[in-house]
């Protein structure tokens, strides 16, 4: 059979809302032309991101009604700590209400100023959360994964070279850590291979620098790995992604991924000692350490979540239904990063747009057009994001690349969902030449994607 069918079928359904060009109009305005302030009501087809909409299945309902919330010892907590020893075979396990609070731990603790942390890419968060402490979170991308429209099987991957001159400059003093980004997100969902992954833990045994995974999105991760890496085809995604953990340290994880969940996260580390200061500060500001700052509830769906996510039929379904939007808009001549990642097609909105100039900020006058026409949520990723002050003043200095994300959340829309998006984009790449860029009327220091206010230019 070639059509590759969704492995689950509906049980409960969300209605969601039809809306006018006009009443589209009338509330990307009263949001500032910025799609992180609408409210979600009006929008039919949310794909500003994959994190914590996931549709639970119903054995994740039956773990949140088989909750237990005593304070300590929980008998769900044990149900999650096994699920996760399980698949990282790591000693020690924290539970998180989200990656982020595992990140401003783990680094809180490690990081000094004048530190460097490497990474395939760091993650927003996670670069932020290095940054805070004073160290430098330093991305190290291999070649393949700064061209977007290359096509190579694992873009996700490190520049090992790089990562053993930057250690042998700055020495285990300066690099509290290394870590691994899989899917790599910033660079596009892009997966990183085993190979890659046991070069950068030889090179960090040669200085003894412990080797992290920023595990978000392990499953799809392994699921590439059968697909490309030779050698791999005949083990599942479980083996493949035990071997994954078997070549760290320790990792960070935001379950709001690859855990189904809706909220939830962990740090995991084999070093005692560490495991102990990071408790000592999980209860200071996340909850005592066998629940996180979370409900009993959401570590039964978590631990579900983990074993569901790594079913074959689910992982072929899901890069099924995310490779079909990605091809078919490849195939219409609409710019995409190439080849599709895990969990989103990236629009390539500096090609989309080649009249609006990059300070006019092409991928926020795309994703705006996406919303007026069809209703779509898409999130910039490109100079609104990471633009930055041009010291030299005039324009500001544009990010790598202008990209719009369409994330997809995990077993939440149907193939006629999907149909809808890909019309939809080709329908605003029909227009394209009409479209304008935009300019910021007011913007925070920090993370300005989040409040800017837009003014479409004409
Ligand atoms: N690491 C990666 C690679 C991520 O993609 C994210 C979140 C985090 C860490 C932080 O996890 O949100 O649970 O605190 N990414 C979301 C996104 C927000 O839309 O890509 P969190």
């Amino acid at each position: 059979m070639a059509t590759i069918i969704e492995p689950f079928k509906i049980k409960v359904v969300e209605p969601i809302k039809m809306t006018t060009r006009a009443e589209r109009e009338a509330a990307v305005r009263a949001a500032g032309f910025n799609l992180f302030k609408l409210r979600a009501e009006d929008v039919l087809i949310d794909l500003l991101t994959d994190s914590g909409t996931s549709a639970m299945s119903t054995h994740q309902w039956a773990g949140v009604m088989e909750g237990d919330d005593s304070y300590a010892g929980s008998r769900s907590w044990y149900r999650f700590e096994k699920v996760v020893k399980d698949l990282t075979g790591l000693r020690h396990v924290i539970p998180t209400h989200q990656g982020r609070a595992a990140e401003r731990i783990l680094f809180g603790i490690l990081c000094k100023p004048g530190m460097t942390v490497p990474s395939n890419t760091h993650f927003d968060t996670t670069r932020a959360n290095i940054e805070v402490t004073g160290a430098e979170a330093l991305d190290l991308p291999c070649a393949e994964g700064k061209q977007p429209g290359l096509l190579a099987p694992f873009k996700g991957n490190m520049d090992v070279d790089a990562l053993r001159k930057v250690l042998a400059e700055r020495g285990r003093a300066r690099v509290p850590l290394v870590m691994m980004t899989v899917t790599n997100n910033t660079g596009g969902g892009q997966p990183v291979s085993l190979a890659n992954l046991r070069a950068a833990r030889a090179v960090c045994d040669e200085f003894g620098v412990p080797f992290y995974l920023d595990a978000c999105r392990f499953a799809e991760n392994a699921w590439f790995i059968k697909q490309r890496e030779p050698g791999q085809a005949g083990r599942t995604p479980t083996e493949i992604a035990k071997e994954m953990f078997s070549l760290v340290d320790g990792c960070t994880m935001s379950a709001k991924k690859d855990g189904l969940s809706n909220i939830g996260g962990f740090l995991c580390t084999n070093d005692d000692a560490l495991a102990q200061q990071e408790k000592n500060l999980l209860i200071l500001t996340e909850g005592f350490p066998t629940y996180g700052g979370l409900a009993g509830r959401d570590l039964e769906a978590t631990a579900v979540g983990l074993e569901e996510v790594l079913h074959e039929d689910y992982l072929a379904y899901r890069q099924a239904s995310i490779a079909y939007l990605a091809d078919r808009l490849d195939r219409a001549g609409v710019p995409v990063v190439r080849p599709p990642g895990g969990h989103a097609v990236f629009l390539d909105a500096a090609a989309f747009l080649p009249h609006v100039p990059r300070h006019e900020y092409p991928g926020q006058s795309l994703a705006v057009a996406l919303y007026l026409h069809a209703g779509i949520r898409s999130c910039e990723i490109g100079s609104v994001m990471f633009g930055k002050p041009n010291p030299a003043g005039g324009p500001e200095v544009p990010s790598r690349l202008e990209l719009v994300r369409l994330a997809i959340p995990r077993r939440v829309y149907t193939q006629s969902h999907i149909d809808y998006v890909l019309e939809s984009v080709l329908e605003v790449h029909a227009q394209r030449a009409s479209l304008r860029g935009v300019r910021i009327a007011e913007a925070s220091p920090h993370l300005r994607h989040f409040t800017a206010r837009f003014e479409p230019l004409t």
